[in-house]
């Protein structure tokens, strides 16, 4: 691996006493007292951390979601640097599915999946929100009251357990204690994902050996793999405090190669945003360029025309309607002109600004749900329903400005993690949404390609209700292309019913 390694951390361990017990003794009656003493300081564990005071709180019920949640919800905070004093908020939802029975008694074939969101600071409740979890905004029109919240029918969680985290810290509920401690980049973001993976499992050992995958969209294309890597090569050295992981799943993935974005110029050729003369233009004169750093007076005139004509369509779904994002904005211009091309995976910017409610988007915009979530999660209901810790996160925003806090982008490529976890029998799913300009299909089939393996399963459609749901692809390190017909950038959240299909099939081993 090329990857520099991080300096790690002493860590802190809440169940060392428990652990200890389990070291032999020499005399039997100490031992049976031991064994004794041993016991109820297990049950006193089990207690504490099913009352919520070490390792979570069990919301058994939300603001604005109508009777008791059917479905288990728990939420906590893991520390993932002592010295800042950073913890990662979480949100798990365990599988609905009936096979896995529920609690401790959870099956250990239910697949867990452990879901990042995109953006460097953007708020995983996104995920469970607007995408795969088990809850959704009632699209009604703002007036003061608190939004309310309806279940989701296709909420991943019907198949498999979904750990939700707030990362990098300062995303969402995730805080940092020093100032110090909000700087961090890829490497050592992914680093604190490993090593709150370490404590959560210890907190929760029944999970340990169900099958792990690492799920993620958008910024998260480059997180994954590199986590997968991570904890692939702790199983490799014998860490038995790792989760059992099987393969990972990115959806319109960024890798931090030029192709994500270069290839929205022949996307926007083929769906009919830009013309002929102009794709052209742009191919003579930009051979061999980042498109977005064009190194030549033609090249960048020519990328100018493009961004123009583009800005005319909403780019994380090129048929919706392009209207104002709320908390975050989408500054296309700016990132388009952005001298640092991987932020251009910030496919919306947050407002930020303390006690500023975002933009308000028309009723009836894609965005209105973001705007609904600003007043949900701000509300002190909310958050005492949640378990927030008081002053440490005061405004919740979906996702932060950019440059608001620092951040490293210290994973030049994801793609030979990509390469090397399904050279070694890891699965892996990469999907795109069809109709999303920011990380078009086109970019990922082509290194999904470049990987050079054999097709096993050849290009061909999937379905659902007797109609196409999309195309798919596999090849024979177990890697499995799919585009999700009408999707966008986070495809779920605009065809949560395909995604579903897509997504149970696969996490389940069956053919898409
Ligand atoms: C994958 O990474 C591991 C750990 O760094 C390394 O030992 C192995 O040679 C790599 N395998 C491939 C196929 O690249
Ligand atoms: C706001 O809208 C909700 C849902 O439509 C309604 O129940 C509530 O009475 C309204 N509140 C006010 C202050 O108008
Ligand atoms: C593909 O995944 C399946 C299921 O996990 C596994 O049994 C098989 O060995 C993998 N194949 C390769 C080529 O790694
Ligand atoms: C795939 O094949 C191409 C052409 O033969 C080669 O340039 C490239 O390095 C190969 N990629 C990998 C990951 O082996």
């Amino acid at each position: 691996m090329t990857t520099a390694p991080v300096p790690r951390r002493p860590r802190h361990r809440r169940h060392g006493l428990a652990s200890s017990c389990r070291h032999r003794l020499c005399s039997r009656c100490l031992f049976l007292l031991l064994l004794l003493l041993c016991f109820v300081l297990q049950v006193a564990v089990a207690l504490a951390s099913s009352s919520g005071s070490g390792a979570g709180k069990v919301v058994s019920s939300l603001p604005g979601f109508d009777g008791p949640l059917p479905f288990h919800l728990e939420t906590g905070y893991v520390e993932v640097d002592e010295l800042n004093g950073v913890e990662l908020f979480y949100y798990f939802v365990e599988s609905e599915s009936k096979s896995s029975g529920g609690g401790a008694g959870a099956k250990k074939d239910t697949p867990f999946l452990f879901w990042l969101t995109g953006g460097e600071r953007c708020s995983v409740f996104s995920g469970l929100a607007f995408e795969i979890g088990p809850i959704r905004f009632v699209l009604e029109p703002y007036n003061g009251t608190l939004p309310r919240l309806q279940y989701n029918t296709n909420s991943w969680s019907k198949v498999s357990h979904i750990l939700f985290v707030d990362s990098p810290v300062g995303a969402g509920f995730s805080y940092s204690r020093e100032p110090k401690g909000y700087d961090v980049g890829d490497i050592s973001s992914t680093w604190q994902l490993h090593d709150f993976l370490i404590k959560w499992f210890n907190d929760h050992p029944e999970y340990r050996e169900n099958p792990f995958y690492i799920g993620g969209d958008s910024y998260a294309g480059k997180i994954a793999p590199f986590l997968g890597q991570m904890i692939s090569e702790g199983i490799e050295a014998g860490k038995k405090t790792l989760p059992n992981l099987k393969g990972y799943l990115v959806g319109n993935p960024g890798t931090g190669e030029t192709v994500d974005f270069n290839s929205r110029v022949p996307y926007a050729h083929g769906v009919g945003i830009i013309s002929d003369q102009l794709y052209e233009t742009i191919l003579g004169n930009c051979q061999g360029q980042d498109y977005y750093n064009p190194s030549n007076a033609l090249c960048a005139q020519a990328i100018n025309t493009f961004n123009n004509l583009i800005s005319e369509v909403q780019q994380a779904q090129i048929l919706l309607d392009a209207c104002v994002y709320a908390s975050p904005v989408p500054n296309i211009d700016s990132k388009m002109d952005d001298s640092d091309g991987r932020k251009i995976l910030r496919e919306e910017i947050g407002v930020g600004r303390l006690n500023h409610p975002p933009a308000h988007p028309p009723f009836g915009c894609i965005t209105y749900g973001y705007y609904l979530s600003y007043f949900w999660a701000n509300d002190k209901r909310t958050r005492e329903a949640l378990g927030i810790k008081k002053g440490t996160v005061e405004e919740w925003v979906r996702c932060h400005d950019a440059g608001e806090l620092p951040y490293a982008y210290d994973i030049k490529s994801s793609i030979k993690y990509h390469h090397n976890l399904t050279s070694r029998g890891y699965r892996a799913l990469v999907y795109s949404g069809d109709h999303d300009l920011l990380v078009p299909h086109l970019g990922t089939q082509a290194w999904v390609r470049s990987l050079n393996f054999s097709i096993v399963d050849d290009w061909r459609a999937y379905h659902l209700g007797g109609q196409s749901a999309g195309f798919t692809i596999s090849y024979s390190n177990n890697m499995t292309f799919a585009t999700i017909k009408g999707g966008g950038h986070t495809a779920p959240e605009y065809e949560p019913e395909r995604c579903f299909a897509m997504f149970s099939r696969w996490i389940l081993n069956r053919p898409l």
